[in-house]
């Protein structure tokens, strides 16, 4: 096991799951074994992003009440070797607790080098599941001031949860709006305001959004999976210069 990354925002509709899913794309492109898991309870969507939901019996309430093995809810995407599906319950009242969530990723962590757990907006206790397993957090804002302030306090949050190792990623960029909107001087003003040291900025596309909206395999060369997988480059460690500043 390599890593734990929780992607959280604070903020709904940031691109959390739109980055889980990218993200583990990638890093699976590039020879790694990733366990995604939605933690979207009542609200689940990953299953469709990965285009395996008629695939699915289990989910994460199952194997906590004991109806199925952890490894019975660890679902593959047969169009993208490497990559798994750990599914949220159907039903928000099925919400795991942060402990049990722990021990289920104890439970699969050594058959996987990356477990990527998606949280669900807000910082409540759906959230706090999320974080509790991660050993780092991807936080995922927009450059509008609403978003900024959600990686703010989600950051505070995770840094609350004992996660340190968070990494500021901006989805959705799109010059031409930022300079319209005229509302930061530049993306450094908001990274300072985060005070999060920078992992990538993804630009608004709409081929990903289309891609992963539709569960559609193959490659995508497309500006924003090309970000995606230069972040996957630098979870793993590599040194790859930014795309836009
Ligand atoms: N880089 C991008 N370019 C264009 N559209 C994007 C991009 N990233 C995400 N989107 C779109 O933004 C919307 C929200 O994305 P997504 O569902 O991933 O957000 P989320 O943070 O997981 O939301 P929630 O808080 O509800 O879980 C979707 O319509 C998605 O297709
Ligand atoms: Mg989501």
């Amino acid at each position: 096991m390599k890593d734990i990354i929780v992607i959280a925002s604070g903020k709904g509709g940031t691109g959390k799951s739109t980055v889980a899913v990218g993200l583990g794309t990638a890093l699976s492109a590039q020879g790694c074994r990733v366990l995604l898991i939605d933690c979207d309870s009542g609200m689940r969507g990953l299953d469709i992003m990965l285009g395996i939901t008629q695939n699915l019996v289990f989910d994460i309430a199952d194997a906590v009440s004991g109806s199925c093995t952890v490894e019975n809810t660890v679902y593959p995407c047969p169009d993208k070797p490497g990559l798994f599906l750990m599914p949220a319950p159907l039903n928000a009242y099925d919400e795991v607790a942060p402990q049990i969530l722990g021990q289920l990723v104890h439970g699969v962590e050594d058959i996987f080098d990356y477990v990527i757990i998606d949280s669900p907006a807000g910082v409540g206790s759906g959230f706090e599941a999320a974080a509790y397993p991660a050993r780092r957090a991807l936080a995922v804002i927009n450059t509008e001031p609403t978003s900024i302030r959600g990686g703010q306090t989600v950051s505070a949050k995770l840094r609350a949860c004992g996660i340190d190792d968070i990494r500021l990623v901006i989805n959705r960029f799109n010059k031409n709006t930022f300079r319209k909107m005229a509302l930061y001087k530049d993306l450094d003003e908001i990274i300072d305001i985060t005070a999060l040291q920078l992992i990538g900025i993804i630009p608004e596309d709409y081929s990903l959004a289309a891609y992963i909206q539709s569960g559609k395999s193959g490659k995508l060369n497309s500006p924003a999976m090309k970000a995606l997988c230069n972040i996957a480059q630098r979870v793993e460690g590599q040194s790859v210069p930014l795309m836009i500043r």
